[in-house]
């Protein structure tokens, strides 16, 4: 894991006279050298608009996004490139499903989430149910941040129409069990949708295995540009359900009156995609498959249960969220400051880490704290990363 940090370039950079110490990966990661490369050499070498043209130019971008599509199909083991639709990122991909779910929505149905989501995955629903007149339910977090199960089988009815879950907590690190959520929600005949953004970075996603009908992530989370991400859909449903935006790509035959479509992936794509986006999260899907999975979480782990053992031995750390399954995240308080100070006196030593409420407010709320300091820890996060983080805790702790 040592070698890793040299193909990040910004890493390299130093902030207040120390050496930068990254510590917000789940906000964004870094992009290593052969991510920004694709781009430039798209750019340089490739470009063109794509499906369109009877040049060169625009038949090598074609390829290059459906060599990214076939990636992406892979990388989260889903049976076909037709179930991948190209997105501008997790959000994008979240309304893109509440928007054509709502062709099969009545009043009295009922849209199950959760209420450890961060607000891309709350606000497109509470949207869908004004306009369709369902009803928005969620299930309840438990104080250490795990999800509540019991309360969920409670909520869960033949009025469900949809499940809507995070895979990771972007806010706590939660690992939700996803497979047994999916197992009842398919028993309750719901559509179960999955927000990826903080799990695709980390863990092998496999689509088939988790047996769900909806899944999202974004590039710019799993060490690719921003503008671009994925989203899942079972082709049964791609089929089935109407396009959400109109243009140009999306349709076959257009009329005055009336427009035909393309088949799935395409008649969700309208409009010119981001190819250099996907040429980058092409790349970076190729630079995760290098590296054995299972190893990255166990090293992740090492380091949050290191950074987790020595955060609970400075006086005044309060840990919020203590899940029986954590990635990547951690998040706290200092008892009697307020977080964003917290944030400033890390940053002043060289330490990026996020502070507030990390679009989760109903989840704060519930925990009852106004926000919280979030490290988040990536593959290029090391031993250095945790003492400094320590270190600068430390001095917070006696100066506020
Ligand atoms: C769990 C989770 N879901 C959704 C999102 C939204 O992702 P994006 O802003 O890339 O659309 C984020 C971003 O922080 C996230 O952490």
């Amino acid at each position: 894991m040592s070698s890793i940090r040299a193909d990040f370039p910004i890493l390299s950079r130093v902030h207040k006279g120390q050496p930068l110490v990254y510590l917000d990966s789940a906000a964004t990661t870094q992009k290593p050298d052969v991510v920004i490369k694709a781009i430039s050499d798209y750019y340089t070498r490739h470009n063109a608009n794509v499906h369109r043209a009877a040049h060169f130019l625009a038949e090598e971008a074609t390829t290059l996004l459906e060599d990214a599509r076939k990636q992406a199909a892979q990388f989260i083991n889903a049976e076909s490139p037709a179930e991948i639709i190209m997105t501008r990122g997790t959000t994008e991909a979240i309304n893109l499903v509440a928007n054509i779910m709502q062709a099969e929505l009545q009043p009295g149905d009922e849209i199950l989430l959760t209420t450890l989501e961060h607000h891309s995955n709350i606000v497109p629903w509470q949207m869908l149910a004004a306009r369709t007149g369902a009803k928005l339910i969620a299930v309840d977090v438990l104080a250490n941040g795990d999800l509540d199960l019991s309360d969920f089988a409670n909520k869960l009815g033949p009025h469900t129409r949809i499940v809507a879950c995070n895979h990771v907590s972007n806010a706590l690190g939660t690992v939700n069990p996803l497979n047994h959520i999916m197992t009842m929600a398919k028993q309750a005949n719901a559509i179960t949708v999955i927000d990826g953004a903080q799990a695709a970075l980390h863990e092998a996603i496999d689509v088939q295995d988790l047996a769900c009908d909806f899944y999202a992530f974004s590039a710019h989370k799993m060490y690719g540009p921003t503008g671009i991400g994925v989203l899942y859909g079972r082709l049964e449903h791609l089929e089935r359900l109407p396009p959400w935006q109109g243009g140009g790509e999306m349709i076959e035959h257009v009329t005055l009156t009336h427009s035909t479509y393309q088949k799935p992936p395409y008649k969700y794509e309208a409009g010119t995609p981001n190819i250099a986006g996907a040429v980058g999260l092409g790349a970076a899907m190729s630079y995760l498959s290098q590296i054995d999975r299972d190893s990255l979480v166990r090293y992740e782990d090492e380091l949050i249960n290191k950074a987790l053992r020595r955060l609970k031995q400075i006086p005044g750390v309060r840990l919020v969220g203590e899940p029986a399954q954590r990635r990547a995240v951690i998040s706290f308080l200092l008892d009697g400051a307020h977080p964003h100070d917290v944030g400033t006196l890390l940053d002043q030593q060289g330490i990026a880490v996020r502070t507030g409420h990390h679009c989760t407010m109903p989840l704060m709320s519930a925990l009852g704290v106004p926000g919280t300091i979030r490290a988040s820890f990536s593959l290029y996060s090391n031993e250095d990363d945790v003492e400094r983080l320590i270190q600068g805790v430390e001095k917070a702790s006696t100066f506020l």
